[in-house]
């Protein structure tokens, strides 16, 4: 079975809106286009029930029950229980909450392992609480390509060892951690884990159960939806968490990790992805299946049309010497996200030329500092990432190939 890729795009206002025609679009782990379904529902809130939500009256109880909707949709979709999953402005501002509501289950001098292949995002608000007594232990990554080891890893681990924060991919480096292997050695050192996804779910919802990470976290701008962080939380942590919201707000699970009033109508509108995901899954399959099965019967789908379009991309990259690939440069245990460095050849005129090109890709170090310091890679003008989605078309990648030949060769 492979995936109909008309009818996936289909499913995107952006592959037809004649301004962006001709345009590939290379930059998906920056954040993804939205589908229709997700834009349909954000409009329609705003249009119709763009009022306090679960009050007793009907453009409010809808407000309300749309918004439970996402959180129970979301759930069953990650394999997890509806308590479990927290809505938030962004990925970024999720942990800095979780940092801040972790600290008190912990005493002075305990420690946290913190990996160096994070974004700021599952970095920053946990090493700051250096300053508030806890001692930050670093996991650096391989100095030449990115990767984190186990076995480094478990000469990190001490008695003290409370949590364990990592990537589940590199938003630079695009390889899979084992999350599950990782979280299981960090219980056995009483340690919790705290997974950022935000880099691996656009390619895929992980099914929670199997993945048995205590937190993990994603942002739905990147995973064709509203921009919003959510994050899975074991229930059985959040009882040991301090309150983040307000005083009367203790012992409401929704809330305690949620201090911002959350945003209703983009909560409302995450339910557009697993509408989505519910179109593709029976656009392509006949048997009724639960959310969790429909959801791996489709990354299925995506991972293996995402596979061939990045077997192409890396067979031509690995194939010019003046191209550096930066981290592995195979399709095992990857995602799509390939950062480049062009030798000799400087870095923003080829950028410039692959813009010529129709090419819309990043540029720079991404917030993944840490990584690219600990690879010795200057953050300026740090790399070009090139990110692509199962909606991406095999004639795209062709585009961005002679759009490199020809960014190398001038
Ligand atoms: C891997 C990774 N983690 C975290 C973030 C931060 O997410 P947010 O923008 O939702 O704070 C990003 C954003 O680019 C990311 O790529």
């Amino acid at each position: 079975m492979q995936l109909d890729l008309e009818f996936v795009r289909s499913q995107f206002p952006a592959f037809s809106e004649p301004s962006l025609k001709g345009w590939a679009f290379f930059e998906n782990a920056g954040g993804s286009y939205p589908c229709m379904q997700v834009i349909h529902r954000l409009i329609g809130f705003y249009m119709k029930n763009k009022v306090q939500p679960h009050y007793p009256y009907p453009a409010s109880m809808l407000a309300g029950e749309l918004m439970d909707v996402s959180y129970k949709r979301m759930a069953d979709y990650l394999n997890v229980n509806e308590s479990e999953i927290h809505f938030g402005p962004s990925t970024t501002q999720n942990v800095y909450v979780l940092a801040n509501a972790m600290r008190p289950m912990w005493s002075d001098g305990d420690e946290i392992i913190v990996s160096c292949q994070d974004h700021e995002a599952n970095a920053g608000a946990w090493r700051r609480l250096a300053d508030r007594g806890m001692k930050v232990v670093e996991w650096h990554v391989h100095p030449e390509t990115g990767l984190l080891s186990l076995d480094v890893l478990e000469g990190l681990f001490s008695d003290r060892t409370r949590m364990v924060a990592f990537p589940h991919c590199s938003n630079v480096i695009g390889h899979i951690n084992p999350v599950k292997e990782i979280s299981q050695r960090a219980r056995q050192h009483g340690a919790l884990s705290v997974v950022d996804g935000v880099g691996y779910a656009p390619h895929g919802f992980p099914d929670m159960k199997e993945l048995s990470a205590d937190i993990y976290l994603f942002s739905t701008y990147k995973t064709l939806g509203p921009h919003l962080g959510v994050m899975y939380v074991n229930k059985e942590l959040i009882g040991k968490m301090e309150n983040q919201s307000h005083f009367f707000k203790e012992g409401i699970t929704r809330s305690m990790l949620t201090p911002a009033g959350p945003d209703h109508a983009q909560i409302a509108a995450a339910s557009g992805i697993l509408d989505y995901f519910d179109a593709v899954y029976e656009h392509h399959f006949d048997e009724e299946a639960a959310p969790a099965q429909r959801n791996s019967a489709i990354v299925r789908l995506f991972r293996e049309h995402e596979k061939a379009l990045l077997e192409r991309l890396l067979d031509f990259l690995r194939s010019r010497d003046d191209v550096r690939i930066v981290g592995p440069d195979t399709t095992e245990e990857r995602v799509p996200i390939v950062s480049i460095i062009p030798i000799n050849k400087d870095l923003k005129m080829v950028y410039a030329t692959l813009t010529k090109h129709k090419l819309m890709l990043g540029i720079g170090h991404f917030y993944a500092v840490r990584p690219f310091m600990d690879m010795d890679i200057p953050i300026e003008p740090g790399v070009l990432r090139i990110s692509f989605l199962h909606y991406t078309r095999m004639e795209e990648i062709d585009q961005l190939i002679a759009g490199l030949k020809a960014a190398l060769d001038e």
